[in-house]
C-alpha cells in the first residue's frame, strides 16, 4: 500500500509526478491555504506532509497525525513549522537550500534597481499620462554604482547578491553572527558590526532567516541610524523589519525608500498605510518564482518526502540528527 500523505497546495509538475507516483496523495487545490481545521483533519491519517510557507505546522498538528514522519517544507526558510517539536516526535523535516539562490539574488537586484532608478514610480506617471516631456528634474533617483551595499546575513542568498555587486563597483559591508573569512577574501566584502551596517550603507538587503534574535531586528532605533538616502530591500521575511516603524521612516524622511518582497502582516491588505506612500516598492513574495526555480524546488520536497517515508535519510535535511520513520510518542 502507498504512504498516504498531504500536499497544501498544488506544486509544479516536475515534483508533484514523483510524489503521486510514490504516495496516495491528496492534494489542495484551492488558491487560499487549507483552513487551520481541515489541515489538522487531513493530515490525521498522513505519513509525510508537504507545507508551504504559510501552513503552520505546529505540536498540535504533529500530535493530530501520529503516523507523520516527514514533513517537507516547500522552502529554504521553516520559520512555520516547530522544528524542535518535530525533531522531539521523531518526525524528519526537510527544506529546499540552493536551488532558488540566484533566483533570489536576482530577484534582490531587481528590487534594489527598480527603488534606487524609481522604475514604479515612473510606470505610474507614464500609465497616469503624466508625460508631457523629458525633463531636467523628472523622478531623480540615487546611483547604484560606486555606492555601498550592506547585507544582514551572509548565507547562500547573501554571498550571490555580493558577487552581483562586483560588476556595481560596490563597496561591499555585511554583519552575519558567523564572520566568514574565506568569503571576505573570495567577494572582497568587509565584516562590520551591526551600528556600522546601519550608519554607512546605502543600500541594506536582508538575508537572514527568521527567528527570535532576528524578529523586528530592522526597528525604530536602527531606522534612526540609518542615512536620510537609504534604501531598504527585504526578500528575507517580512517580520525581520518592524513595519509601523518602516512606515514612519519611510513618511518622515528617515530613510529614502523601502523594496519588500515580504511583509509583515503577509499578505499585507491592501489599506495598509505603506501602500499610501510613494517611496516603497512591494512585490506578493516572489523573489524564487522563476519557472526552473519553482520546479527544482518542487523536485528537491518530492525527494525528501519520499527518502522521509521510506525512512532514508533526506537530501536536504533540517534536523539531520533524527533517523527518518523512528516516529516518537511523546
Ligand atoms: C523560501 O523558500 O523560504 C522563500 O521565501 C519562498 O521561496
Amino acid at each position: 500500500m502507498k504512504p498516504r500523505v498531504f500536499v497544501t497546495r498544488r506544486i509544479p509538475e516536475r515534483g508533484l509526478k514523483k510524489i503521486l507516483d510514490f504516495c496516495d496523495a491528496e492534494i489542495w487545490e484551492e488558491e487560499l491555504p487549507p483552513p487551520r481545521e481541515v489541515l489538522l483533519q487531513k493530515v490525521r491519517d498522513c505519513e509525510g506532509l508537504l507545507s508551504l510557507l504559510t501552513d503552520k505546522v505546529d505540536a498540535e498538528l504533529m500530535d493530530h497525525a501520529p503516523k507523520l514522519k516527514v514533513i517537507s517544507n516547500y522552502a529554504v526558510g521553516y520559520d512555520n513549522i516547530d522544528v524542535d517539536a518535530a525533531t522531539a516526535r521523531g518526525i524528519a523535516v526537510g527544506n529546499t537550500p540552493g536551488v532558488l539562490t540566484e533566483t533570489t539574488a536576482d530577484f534582490a537586484w531587481a528590487l534594489l534597481m527598480s527603488a534606487a532608478r524609481r522604475v514604479v514610480e515612473g510606470m505610474d506617471y507614464v500609465r497616469a499620462g503624466r508625460w508631457k516631456t523629458w525633463g531636467p528634474m523628472l523622478l531623480l533617483g540615487q546611483d547604484v554604482y560606486g555606492a555601498t551595499l550592506g547585507l544582514l546575513g551572509l548565507g547562500r542568498i547573501g554571498s550571490a547578491v555580493a558577487r552581483r555587486a562586483r560588476g556595481f563597483a560596490m563597496r561591499v559591508i555585511y554583519y552575519d553572527p558567523y564572520r566568514r573569512q574565506d568569503l571576505e577574501r573570495e567577494l572582497n566584502i568587509e565584516y562590520v558590526d551591526l551600528d556600522t551596517l546601519f550608519q554607512q550603507s546605502d543600500y541594506i538587503s536582508i538575508h537572514t532567516p527568521l527567528t527570535p534574535e532576528t524578529y523586528r531586528l530592522v526597528n525604530r532605533e536602527r531606522f534612526k541610524q540609518m542615512k536620510c538616502t537609504a534604501i531598504l530591500v527585504n526578500t528575507a521575511r517580512g517580520p525581520i523589519v518592524d513595519t509601523m516603524a518602516l512606515y514612519e521612516a519611510l513618511r518622515d524622511g528617515e530613510i529614502a525608500y523601502a523594496a519588500l518582497d515580504v511583509t509583515d502582516p503577509e499578505p499585507l491588505p491592501a489599506d495598509h498605510p505603506l501602500l499610501s506612500l510613494t517611496n516603497v516598492v512591494i512585490c506578493p513574495h516572489i523573489a524564487s518564482a522563476s519557472v526552473e526555480t519553482r520546479s527544482r524546488m518542487a523536485e528537491i520536497a518530492a525527494d525528501n518526502l519520499i527518502a522521509g517515508l521510506k525512512g532514508e535519510p533526506l537530501p536536504a535535511p533540517v534536523n539531520p540528527q533524527v533517523v527518518p520513520g523512528r516516529r516518537q510518542a511523546l
